[in-house]
């Protein structure tokens, strides 16, 4: 058993002052962009609504370093998961970073980290997949798309469900920089170029630090980006049924997304919006 002592702390949690050389590139993501408890009971309770069960097997594709993998487990004593992701030095942080820390010994049992191409994995079979934060857009032509989505409907137990992410609207095709202030240091996502030709997308993320100093293309994307119907197409091509888009409802306060996830048929013209595609594998 690896005990949860024998994890070394990043600097921001050992309270350290963060600046580009002793911040840690994979901590200030964690801390920017994902909210893996939320997330955790998030998808939880949607596979329950579609499914008529617990989510008890998750895998997480292109899980990086496995946060959201690790809350699964922990939510629940016969949950399990499979992170998988292609690249062995992000998941070798994971491991250090979040399960250890995270997961006791049984609980370690639970999580199976494949270092591996998604396109590869077809088991164990998953009650739910997730292909989040836009991942999947790695693949740029509709036929290696299409292979993801048929891969992840064949890697389904009856009555499975796929969840991805997707994000559009007129503000996401514009080059420009979005800062947001975090503890310690400040986020910042790039939208470096579009083409509208190939709807190429390259994005990065870049820290800054208050003495000055930055971390620039601590994660660089080059993505295509995907449309809700061309998602919505291929998901029903691959023979997932119930095929649809859980919309973001808007705060009027901010104009920003308030959170709330409903299914919707029509969307609403915001300047940039989030949202989710969900298929169902037939029972
Ligand atoms: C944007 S990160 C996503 C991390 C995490 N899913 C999240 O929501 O924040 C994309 C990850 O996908 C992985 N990746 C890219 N192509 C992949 C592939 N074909 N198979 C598995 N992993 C892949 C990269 O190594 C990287 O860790």
């Amino acid at each position: 058993m690896v005990s949860r002592s024998s994890s070394k702390p990043t600097p921001a949690a050992a309270g350290k002052r963060l600046t580009a050389r002793t911040a840690d590139r994979h901590d200030l993501y964690q801390r920017s962009v994902q909210a893996p408890e939320t997330d955790a009971a998030f998808y939880a309770r949607w596979f329950k609504k579609y499914a008529g069960r617990e989510l008890r097997v998750l895998r997480e594709d292109f899980c990086g370093t496995a946060l959201l993998a690790c809350h699964h487990v922990k939510r629940h004593p016969d949950n399990r998961a499979i992170g998988v992701d292609l690249d062995g030095p992000t998941l070798v942080w994971g491991r250090e970073h979040n399960v250890r820390p995270l997961l006791d010994a049984e609980q370690q049992q639970r999580l199976t980290l494949l270092q591996k191409n998604v396109l590869d994995v077809q088991s164990p079979k998953a009650d739910a997949i997730l292909a989040l934060n836009f991942s999947y857009s790695v693949f740029k032509t509709r036929a290696q798309l299409a292979a993801y989505v048929r891969n992840c409907h064949r890697s389904l137990r009856p009555g499975g469900v796929l969840f991805v992410d997707a994000w559009g609207g007129p503000d996401v095709l514009r080059q420009q920089t979005d800062r947001t202030r975090q503890r310690g240091f400040t986020y910042l996502w790039e939208q470096r170029r579009y083409d509208p030709i190939s709807h190429e997308i390259t994005c990065a993320i870049h820290f800054e630090f208050a003495d000055g100093t930055r971390l620039r293309d601590a994660f660089v994307y080059d993505w295509r980006l995907w449309t809700l119907a061309e998602l919505r197409e291929l998901f029903v091509e691959a023979g997932f049924v119930d095929v649809h888009v859980l919309w973001e409802g808007t705060n009027h306060k901010t104009g920003g997304g308030n959170g709330v996830f409903r299914r919707k048929e029509r969307g609403d013209m915001d300047e940039a919006w989030i949202s989710i595609v969900v298929g169902r594998k037939r029972d």
